[in-house]
């Protein structure tokens, strides 16, 4: 059974949880039978890493589900959580509700995740108590991009962790199951941190943390923009591109295909 009971009992025994999303059939096949991973984010950064968009903004709800339903059917061991696109929650409370239960009716999703503060506490308490399990996402919302003129690092000065914090505790309080920091400085990330009972999942947070998540095509050297506090555990890009390179080669080499390629001819 999927769930994210797993979520409290790390945080129990401090144990690190460990996030990463995931957009396609491929990667979440392997990313499914990774013992370590606790769960899944389809996150919006689709947009950025599969879409090519600038932002997150562009992507919608009918994209959003042809992705978490790929994932979610793929992932037999892992709970998938559906991050919800731009303007598909947070416009009227009946749309929030609808548009998250569609990522879970229709793309198989065992939770969602919006980005937002002790604004979005009501709607998550309503979320919750109809059976949605929901993560929070404080710190850098790069949903609030044209907002804030930018991606910002948040946490810098007393009152910004203040203000972090109270978000944390109200979200905590209205039901959410876990809380994504995102580039918050090490000293928030550790207040909020100790100031709620439910696991925090950092990216670009810091070691204090209960967990870290990243984006998939970071750490494997896909992303064309990969940010400051990610390493790129391999060059996927490289090595892919050597890789069709030497086949287009072939090809025009003559080595490729080989005269008998059906085992039957032989
Ligand atoms: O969309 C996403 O991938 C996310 C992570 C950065 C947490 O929200």
């Amino acid at each position: 059974m999927k769930n994210f009971n797993n979520f409290a009992k790390k945080k129990r025994l401090n144990q690190p949880l460990v996030l990463i999303t995931a957009y396609s059939y491929s990667f979440a096949k392997i990313i499914d039978s990774i013992e370590e991973i606790d769960a899944i984010l389809v996150g919006d950064s689709v947009a950025n890493v599969e879409y090519g968009y600038e932002t997150t903004i562009p992507v919608n709800m009918e994209q959003m589900l042809n992705h978490v339903s790929i994932v979610s059917e793929t992932c037999k061991q892992k709970p998938v959580i559906a991050d919800m696109p731009f303007l598909s929650y947070g416009v009227s409370t009946a749309d929030s509700i609808k548009n998250a239960g569609r990522m879970m009716k229709e793309g198989k999703a065992n939770g969602v995740k919006i980005e937002g503060g002790k604004e979005f506490a009501e709607l998550v308490y309503k979320m919750t108590m109809i059976g949605i399990p929901v993560m929070g996402h404080i710190g850098l919302k790069p949903q609030h991009y044209n907002v804030m003129g930018g991606y910002r690092i948040s946490g810098k000065n007393e009152d910004q962790v203040e203000e972090l914090i109270a978000d944390a505790v109200a979200l905590e309080q209205a039901g959410i199951f876990s809380l994504i920091l995102e580039c918050v400085t090490e000293e928030a990330a550790k207040a909020i941190t100790n100031a709620i009972s439910i696991p925090t999942i950092g990216i670009g947070a810091g070691k204090y943390c209960d967990g870290q998540i990243c984006v998939l095509n970071d750490l494997l050297g896909l992303s064309s923009y990969i940010p400051s506090f990610m390493e790129k555990y391999v060059d996927l890009f490289s090595i892919s591109k050597d890789a069709i390179e030497k086949w287009a080669k072939d090809v025009i080499s003559g080595t490729f295909p080989k005269t008998s390629f059906h085992k039957d001819q032989q």
